[in-house]
């Protein structure tokens, strides 16, 4: 489990290691390694559920655990960004998320998630791939005086609420995805499975 803060600019790229086998020798001391790796890797690509412990995550701040080889992020939203969430919606392309392959079921509300101060999405921009940036602040120069704070793609300039929400006029056309996901206790989050065992 990578459980890392992570604000970098990025291209995630799925392939999630590659090993480069140079010589003959180097091939039979690399192959009962490899052989000890394939369950954890093959359970990786079935999307065994990731258990992240959110309890020193602080209002503002996000993690970034992968899950399915994916960058998943979980944020901690404020009061005032909750507070941002509603003005926006004239500005949204599925304020609603009535796209509903976009999120569970008990994810299509007006935060998109179960605790409304919790956000977990899937890091990956449903234009084509890329996985954007986190920008918090408030009205920056380069996003403008309306930015509430969200998520920009940097490969084509889409742009995101801090509910995944895709803005209009950008080339993703659809909400950032909601995975599966439930909490145990107050500090644990299951990703890939929902309170009653669904992937
Ligand atoms: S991949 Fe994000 S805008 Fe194109």
């Amino acid at each position: 489990m990578s459980n890392t803060v992570d604000n970098s600019k990025r291209r995630f790229l799925t392939t999630a290691a590659s090993v480069v086998v140079g010589s003959a020798g180097a091939a039979a001391i690399a192959v009962p390694f490899v052989a000890s790796m394939l369950p954890s890797a093959k359970a990786k690509a079935a999307g065994a559920p990731v258990e992240v412990d959110i309890s020193k995550l602080q209002p503002g701040q996000r993690i970034t655990p992968e899950w399915r080889g994916k960058p998943v992020w979980i944020l901690r939203r404020t009061p005032e960004t909750l507070g941002n969430l509603a003005s926006l919606d004239a500005q949204l392309r599925d304020p609603n998320s009535e796209n509903t392959d976009q999120q569970p079921d008990y994810c299509q509300n007006s935060t998109r998630s179960i605790r409304e101060e919790i956000i977990v999405l899937v890091g990956i921009c449903t234009h084509l791939g890329c996985s954007p940036t986190h920008r918090p602040e408030l009205a920056p120069e380069d996003l403008g005086p309306e930015w509430k704070g969200g998520f920009f793609c940097p490969c084509h300039g889409s742009k995101f609420d801090l509910a995944g929400r895709v803005y209009k006029g950008v080339p993703a056309p659809i909400n950032l995805e909601v995975p599966p996901y439930h909490f145990l206790g107050d500090n644990i989050i299951i990703i890939g499975k929902d309170a009653q065992g669904a992937a």
